[in-house]
């Protein structure tokens, strides 16, 4: 394997890394990136999270030289994009699926991408297969559902065969199965050893998908970490128990200076409680346990939890209001640990305004 060297003394290898360093973006007043610094590494798939107008796509876009950083720099196998004479063999990508040429069919797309690469004819019917496109090669993009235009955008990102790939919101528009071939795709290709680096909002994906994670609000830096580190970081461990004797174990609890609340169908939860001493404590006083299960928080609870001062727009909610009994569980609808939250429960994520019900709010402009 070839390596790159740089930096004199202090030999490097940068192969299939992206790096920035002090990225930074402004428009006019408004700074979209700001100081980022951070390294995307081969073998893994890297999440880019962040709310919306944090500053993802900015940032994708100065990756691949589309925009000038107003400050700080950004290397991909230790060059800038706008050095590389065959890019597309280096790094592909997915961002916004645009910039199709209207009059040319996909596959055309696909060959004049090939062609200014330095790549062979047949690779493009091998990408069009591989995103299952090929009974379309011949039509023109431009009736292409959301969907189809994804599966365009990611087969030109395959072209190359890159080391790097960068998608941007590829599950966008897709349907369940196009979601699970996305999941699918990028595990392989980290596999593969290669540098896979995506941003999504679907925290349930993003969380089967991505071994570590970068998370930005309003342009800053806000974690670079493991996924299990970051969930770990950013939320409370609640531990579940159940038994036939509730009032007795709720005793012996508070005893231990523990705090007890009412859990789902009859079940007690013990926020910050360690489940192994909890049951050793069960066992020292004679109760019988049904169920003693630390509870895993969600990548959307600690998301939630570390941008909530971040988000720079709210929207109003049916559940936000006051008579809802406040956001969803921590793991969100249908994740674990996601059931309507009790007298007691975990708290709303800290920073989220308290937001009149949609009903009110909705009156309100009736009145006014
Ligand atoms: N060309 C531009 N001119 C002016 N402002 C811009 C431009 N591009 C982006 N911005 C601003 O920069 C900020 C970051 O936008 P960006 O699209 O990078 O966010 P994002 O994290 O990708 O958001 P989303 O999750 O909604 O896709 C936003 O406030 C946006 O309005
Ligand atoms: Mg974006």
């Amino acid at each position: 394997m070839a390596h790159k060297w740089r930096g004199g003394a202090r030999a490097l290898s940068v192969e299939g890394m992206i790096e920035l360093r002090d990225l930074t973006k402004r428009y006019g007043e408004k700074t979209a990136v700001d100081g980022l610094s951070f390294t995307v590494r081969p073998g893994i798939v890297t999440g880019f999270l962040g709310p919306n107008g944090a500053g993802k796509s900015t940032t994708m876009r100065m990756v691949l030289g589309l925009d000038t950083p107003t400050h700080g720099s950004v290397r991909i196998d230790g060059e800038p994009y706008n050095h590389m004479r065959e890019p597309l063999h280096s790094i592909g990508a997915l961002l916004e699926a645009k910039g199709v040429h209207p009059g040319r069919t996909a596959y055309n797309h696909l060959l004049c991408m090939a062609q200014s690469n330095g790549i062979p004819e047949r690779r493009v019917g091998e990408v069009l297969e591989m995103v299952g496109l090929q009974d379309v090669a011949r039509k023109r993009p431009k009736g292409f559902s959301l969907g189809m235009g994804q599966r365009l955008g990611i087969a030109g990102a395959l072209l190359g065969d890159p080391r790097i790939l960068m998608f941007d919101e590829p599950v966008n528009g897709l349907d369940p199965e196009g979601i699970h071939w996305i999941r699918t795709l990028m595990q392989h290709l980290a596999r593969e050893g290669r540098t896979v680096f995506v941003s999504s909002h679907l925290m349930s994906e993003m969380a089967q998908t991505a071994q570590h994670l970068v998370v930005i609000g309003q342009g800053r830096l806000l974690a670079d970490t493991t996924m299990s580190q970051f969930i770990a970081e950013n939320s409370r461990t609640r531990v579940r128990i159940r038994t036939p004797e509730p009032e007795r174990m709720q005793d012996v609890l508070v005893a231990e200076g523990l705090r007890p609340v009412a859990g789902h169908e009859g079940s007690l939860e013990v926020e910050g409680g360690d489940a192994a001493r909890i049951g050793e404590l069960a066992a020292s006083h004679g109760l019988v346990l049904h169920e003693l299960s630390p509870q895993r928080a969600s990548l959307e609870e600690a998301f939630m939890r570390l941008t909530a001062q971040s988000v720079e727009y709210h929207a109003f909610a049916p559940s936000d209001g006051p008579d809802s009994g406040g956001p969803a569980g921590p793991g969100g609808p249908g994740e674990p640990g996601g059931q309507a939250p009790q007298p007691g429960g975990p708290a709303a994520p800290p920073g989220r305004p308290s937001q009149p019900a949609w009903g009110q709010s909705w009156k309100k402009g009736r009145e006014r």
